[in-house]
């Protein structure tokens, strides 16, 4: 993968504070599914305020600022042609290193250095574009998601949702235990509202909490008498992998990596894998899962337009 070109610069519109910004700029971020992409692209993305163009090349996946280096048209709107992206404007092509490589008005002149797009570290894993935008970032730093690389799980992507809540706030949510019996008593929320006692423990990347209760969906809850043993790994700043082992033994994974598009807005792209009930349609799975987050959203984060 090339190293990302420029020294990062905070967005001119920024949302977040400086010290916020230059923080989160450090880590890897989800921004787009890899089928949006496509087998070309381009794809426009946002991630901490910073307009992203996204799309293939020999070399990869290239995450670049979606400004062309002439006259600053977004390059979300061109076209990938044989592996270069061209403007929409003047149609000047630039290639997987963001460097531009042919200007359609002199195609025997001279083309100039500073045509050269200010490009982000981007990597494909889990099925998520992740980006980073500065320099320093190894993939290896990219959230694990181990259950993608094994047999016996069903991964099962579930589209994108949109909050109008900052990535915080949302991991918050998904990581909290105290609002099951309120916010979603129907679709798995146990009646009791207490919650027993459960360890939070720092890891080198962030936190863990292994947490024992009846709490589950209804269809499996039976006597009552039966727990569901929930891992939550959040690794930082907004990834969590959460392990769900039901009462007959069966694991469900779902793994909430939740992108900061802004500090109100929060684009989350949850993935499911589950050893079970690989004959039943995913499509339930996926269901289930958006009725979840929706109940989530109702409470902290309404849908953006
Ligand atoms: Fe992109 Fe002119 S603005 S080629
Ligand atoms: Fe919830």
């Amino acid at each position: 993968m090339p190293e990302p070109s420029f020294p990062p610069a905070r967005p001119r519109t920024c949302t977040f504070t400086e010290s916020d910004w230059q923080v989160l700029a450090g880590f890897w971020h989800p921004v787009a599914s890899a089928e949006a992409l496509g087998s070309e692209g381009p794809l426009a993305a946002r991630l901490l305020d910073q307009p992203i163009v996204l799309y293939r090349s020999a070399g990869g996946v290239t995450a670049a600022a979606d400004t062309c280096a002439h006259r600053g048209a977004p390059l979300s709107l061109g076209k990938v042609c044989a592996g270069t992206l061209a403007c929409p404007y003047h149609g000047y092509h630039y290639d997987g290193t963001g460097r531009c490589v042919q200007i359609p008005a002199h195609p025997a002149g001279p083309i100039p250095s500073r045509l050269t797009l200010r490009r982000f570290a981007a990597c494909e894993r889990h099925g998520l574009i992740w980006v980073c935008l500065k320099a320093d970032a190894s993939p290896a730093l990219i959230p694990e998601f181990p259950e993608a690389g094994l047999e016996r799980f069903q991964v099962i992507p579930v589209p994108p949702l949109d909050w109008a809540a900052s990535a915080g706030r949302q991991v918050e949510s998904f990581c909290d235990v105290a609002h099951f019996a309120f916010v979603h008593p129907v679709t798995f929320g146990a009646p009791s509202p207490t919650v027993p006692a459960y360890l939070v423990e720092p890891t080198p990347r962030g936190v863990r909490a292994e947490f024992v209760s009846a709490v589950g969906n209804i269809s499996d809850a039976g006597s009552g008498q039966q727990t569901w043993r929930r891992l939550y790994q959040l690794t930082l700043p907004f990834t969590v992998h959460l392990d769900i082992t039901f009462p007959h033994g069966g694991k469900l994974v779902v793994f909430n990596a939740a992108c900061p598009v802004s500090a109100r807005q929060t684009r989350i792209f949850p993935l499911v894998a589950r050893d079970f009930d690989h004959d039943r349609p995913t499509r339930e799975t996926v269901e289930f899962q958006q009725r979840i987050y929706a109940e989530d959203q109702r409470k902290i984060g309404r849908a953006h337009v």
